[in-house]
C-alpha cells in the first residue's frame, strides 16, 4: 500500500502515513510525543516503542506481526551491543510497512509525567529548559570556510529546527577543540529559551551518555535547602541543607537589612557569604550522589525578596521600608557563573519571580506546588521558616503575605534547636499521667522507649531539637499540663515531675538527659516556648489577616509546609494555635512547598510559564501597614490561642 495507518497509545493519536516511513518520523508527523537525543541515529535508543499485535475494536483496525520492517543493520548492531528489550524496536530504524498500533511506554515520551513517591505522590511533568542533541557538523573547506560555531549552529538549525543560537564565553572556548575530538559529530547541550532561542550551555565530543542533571535550591533565611535531580525523569538524586552562612549578620531579615545599612561593603560580604554557601551546598549534593559538579546544566532557585536581593548583589534597603519596593520582581533567567555558582559553566540559574517587596519567590513556589488557584473553596497554605509565607486563595483569586516569624522554627534562638539533620528529634510524645517523654530522631527508625534505639544512637547521640520536633513538643507540654494556656513552665509540684527544673527564675523541662554518657541534657527552657509563643503568632496572625481580606472566619482546608525536614504535624499546628482553627481531618503537611516548586519550575518550562502568569494574579497583603496584624498577633499568643473557640480541635 502507498499508505498505511498508525494508531500511538497511549495518546490515541492516529493518521495515514506514508508506507516505508520510520517510527520516528510518523510520529512527529502527527504530533505523537516520541523522544530522539542522536536524531535517528540508532544511538540513544530514547525512541523505544513497542509494536502492539491484535485486533483493535476501538481503532476498527487490526495491527499484524509485519507491520514493522525486520530489524536493518543499525538495529541489529544496535541489539548486538547494548541489546533490544523484549517486544522493543528503536522507532527511528522499525519502517511502517502495513497499518499498525505502536505504543510509546512512559521511558520514550518527551513531555511526560512521572508519579514521584515523596511530596505527597506529586506528579511531576517532565518538559525541562535543558535537552541535549547529537548533531553532525559539516568540516570546513576551502569552498566553505565559515566559522566553527557557524556551522555548528547550521547543523543544529538543520538537524534539530534548533534557531537561535548562542553562547557564553564559557562554551566557546571549547568549541573548536570538541567538533575536532569528537569527529565532528557532538552531543550538543542546549537551553530552550521562552522566546525561542536556543544557548548552548555545553558541547561534549560524540554521543554523550552522561545524565544531565539540575539543580532545585529553596534559599531561606536560615537554611538553604538543595535536591539534585535528574532532568531525564525528575528523580531526586541527592538532597542536602545547611545554615545559610550569613546568619552571623542578623538572625532574620531586617537585621541583615539593616547590617546592609549600618556597614559599607556589608551587603556585599552578605553576598559573598551566601555564594560560598551555595558552593558548599553544590559540593555536598555532588559528593552525596557521586556525580561530577560539571553535569548539573540548569538551576532554579526560590527565595524571600531579602534574599533574592542579597543573592544577587541588589542593595535591600528599599524592601525594608515601605512602599518596599524590589529592585526588580520578574523571573531572571542569570548565568551560573555570574553567581558563582560552580556548577556547569556554561548552566543557567532560573529565579522564579517575586510577588512583592515583602512576598517572595518562595511563596510564587508554594503556589505552584499547592496550586490553591485551582480549588473550588478557599485553601489556606503556610510555609513555615524564618518568614512564613502564606496563601490563601481558590478559583476566584488568591492572597499572598509573608509573616516574620523569626528562626525559631528552623530551630535557633532555641536552647537546644538545631537544623533538622541526622540526632535532631523531630517527633515528640510526652504521656499525660507520667509526663515521661518518648521521642524520635532524625535518621534513627525507632521511638527512644523502643528497644532498637539505643544501639543505634552512635557516638553523635541525640544532639538537638528541629523545628518539626519544637511545634510538637510544645504542643505535648500544653496537653500534658506542663505548662498553661499563657505558656508559663509549672513548678515540679504543679506539674507533678521532676523533668520540671529550676532554671533562674522560671522552669525548664527535661527532655533527654544524656550527661551519664557524656552527651548533652536537652531541655525546653521558659525563653524557648516565649521564641516559639512569638513564631506562633506571626503565623497565625498572617493567616488572620488573609482571611478577613478574603471575608471568611472559618478555613475549610488547610496544608501546612516547611523546610526542616520532616513534616508538621497537623494536630500539633492546631494544639500550638500557629493556624486558626479548622477541622483536623482538612488539614494535611506538604514537606518542603517552596522546595516542591521550585523542582516543577526546573523540571517543566510549562510550570515557569505557569507561575510566572499567576504572580500577576496574585493580591499581596503587606502585614508590616496593617494594624489588625498586630492586633491578631496579641490575640493569638496563648496556646492555642485566644481568638477562636476550641470545639473542633476538642472534637
Ligand atoms: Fe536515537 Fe532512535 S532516535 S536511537
Amino acid at each position: 500500500p502507498d499508505e498505511v495507518m498508525v494508531v500511538f497509545t497511549p495518546s490515541g493519536r492516529r493518521g495515514r502515513v506514508e508506507a516505508g516511513i520510520s517510527v520516528l518520523d510518523a510520529a512527529r508527523k502527527l504530533g505523537v510525543d516520541l523522544n530522539s537525543v542522536c536524531g535517528g541515529r540508532g544511538i540513544c535508543s530514547k525512541c523505544l516503542i513497542a509494536p502492539t499485535i491484535g485486533q483493535f475494536a476501538k481503532h476498527g483496525m487490526t495491527s499484524g506481526p509485519d507491520a514493522l520492517s525486520d530489524l536493518n543493520e543499525v538495529e541489529q548492531r544496535y541489539d548486538r551491543i547494548r541489546g533490544l528489550p523484549d517486544g522493543r524496536r528503536l522507532g527511528c530504524q522499525a519502517r511502517l510497512l502495513a497499518d499498525a498500533v505502536i505504543d510509546v511506554p512512559p521511558g520514550s515520551q518527551l513531555h511526560r509525567q512521572v508519579v514521584r513517591k515523596s511530596a505527597a505522590e506529586r506528579v511531576m511533568e517532565m518538559d525541562p529548559a535543558v535537552r541535549s542533541y547529537l548533531v553532525e557538523v559539516c568540516q570546513p573547506s576551502l569552498e566553505d570556510p565559515s566559522s566553527d560555531f557557524q556551522r555548528l549552529s547550521d547543523a543544529l538549525a538543520h538537524q534539530w529546527g534548533i534557531r537561535g543560537l548562542a553562547a557564553d564565553l564559557a562554551v566557546l572556548v571549547r568549541v573548536q577543540q570538541v567538533l575536532r575530538k569528537g569527529g565532528w559529530q557532538v552531543t550538543a547541550i542546549i537551553g530552550h529559551q521562552d522566546d525561542g532561542s536556543a544557548r548552548l550551555i555545553d558541547l561534549r565530543p560524540g554521543f554523550d551518555q552522561n545524565a544531565l542533571l539540575g539543580l532545585a535550591i529553596d534559599l531561606g533565611t536560615t537554611t538553604i535547602a538543595g535536591h539534585l535531580v535528574s532532568l531525564d525523569d525528575g528523580r531526586v538524586l541527592a538532597s542536602s541543607g545547611l545554615m545559610n552562612p550569613q546568619i552571623r549578620y542578623g538572625e532574620d531579615l531586617m537585621s541583615r537589612v539593616s547590617y546592609g545599612m549600618m556597614n559599607a561593603g556589608g551587603a556585599q560580604e552578605m553576598t559573598d557569604s551566601v555564594r560560598v554557601g551555595l558552593a558548599e551546598l553544590v559540593a555536598q549534593l555532588s559528593a552525596e550522589a557521586g556525580l561530577c559538579a560539571e553535569q548539573i546544566v540548569d538551576a532554579t532557585i526560590v527565595c524571600n525578596p531579602v534574599m533574592h536581593h542579597l543573592l544577587l548583589g541588589l542593595d535591600p534597603v528599599e524592601l525594608g521600608q515601605a512602599p518596599f519596593p524590589p529592585a526588580i520582581s520578574s523571573a531572571l533567567h542569570l548565568a551560573a557563573s555570574e553567581l558563582q555558582i560552580p556548577i556547569n559553566p556554561g548552566a543557567t540559574v532560573y529565579m522564579l519571580p517575586l510577588i512583592a517587596g515583602h512576598v517572595g519567590a518562595d511563596a510564587a513556589a508554594v503556589v505552584l506546588s499547592e496550586q490553591p488557584q485551582k480549588s473550588c473553596k478557599p485553601v489556606l497554605v503556610v510555609d513555615v521558616g524564618t518568614n512564613a509565607e502564606l496563601v490563601l486563595g481558590d478559583r476566584t483569586r488568591v492572597l499572598a503575605c509573608s509573616s516574620p516569624t523569626g528562626p525559631a522554627f528552623e530551630g535557633a534562638q532555641i536552647s537546644h534547636g538545631q537544623r533538622a539533620a541526622p540526632g535532631a528529634i523531630e517527633r515528640v510524645r510526652i504521656d499525660p499521667q507520667t509526663k515521661e517523654p518518648r521521642f524520635r530522631v532524625i535518621g534513627i527508625d525507632a521511638w527512644s522507649d523502643e528497644p532498637g534505639f539505643a544501639k543505634v544512637v552512635g557516638p553523635g547521640g541525640v544532639t538537638g531539637i528541629c523545628g518539626s520536633g519544637i511545634i510538637e513538643i510544645v504542643a505535648e507540654m500544653r496537653m500534658a499540663g506542663i505548662m498553661d494556656q499563657s505558656g508559663l513552665i509549672g513548678s515540679p509540684e504543679q506539674t507533678g515531675t521532676p523533668r520540671c527544673i529550676a532554671d533562674g527564675r522560671t522552669f525548664s523541662y527535661v527532655l533527654h538527659d544524656d550527661s551519664a554518657q557524656g552527651g548533652p541534657v536537652i531541655t525546653v527552657s521558659q525563653g524557648d516556648i516565649r521564641a516559639i509563643q512569638l513564631a506562633k503568632s506571626a503565623v497565625h496572625a498572617g493567616a488572620r489577616l488573609l482571611m478577613d481580606e478574603f471575608g471568611i472566619d472559618e478555613l475549610d482546608r488547610v496544608v501546612l509546609a516547611g523546610a526542616f525536614g520532616a513534616h508538621i504535624s497537623p494536630l500539633h499546628a492546631l494544639v500550638l494555635g500557629m493556624i486558626p482553627n479548622c477541622d483536623p481531618a482538612r488539614v494535611t503537611s506538604a514537606g518542603n512547598a517552596a522546595g516542591t516548586g521550585a523542582r516543577m519550575a526546573l523540571c517543566s518550562r510549562a510550570a515557569r510559564r505557569e507561575i510566572e502568569a499567576q504572580v500577576q494574579r496574585i493580591t499581596r497583603i503587606e502585614t508590616a501597614i496593617a494594624p489588625l496584624f498586630q492586633q491578631h498577633f496579641v490575640a493569638a499568643n496563648a496556646i492555642p490561642h485566644a481568638t477562636d473557640r476550641f470545639e473542633k480541635l476538642a472534637g
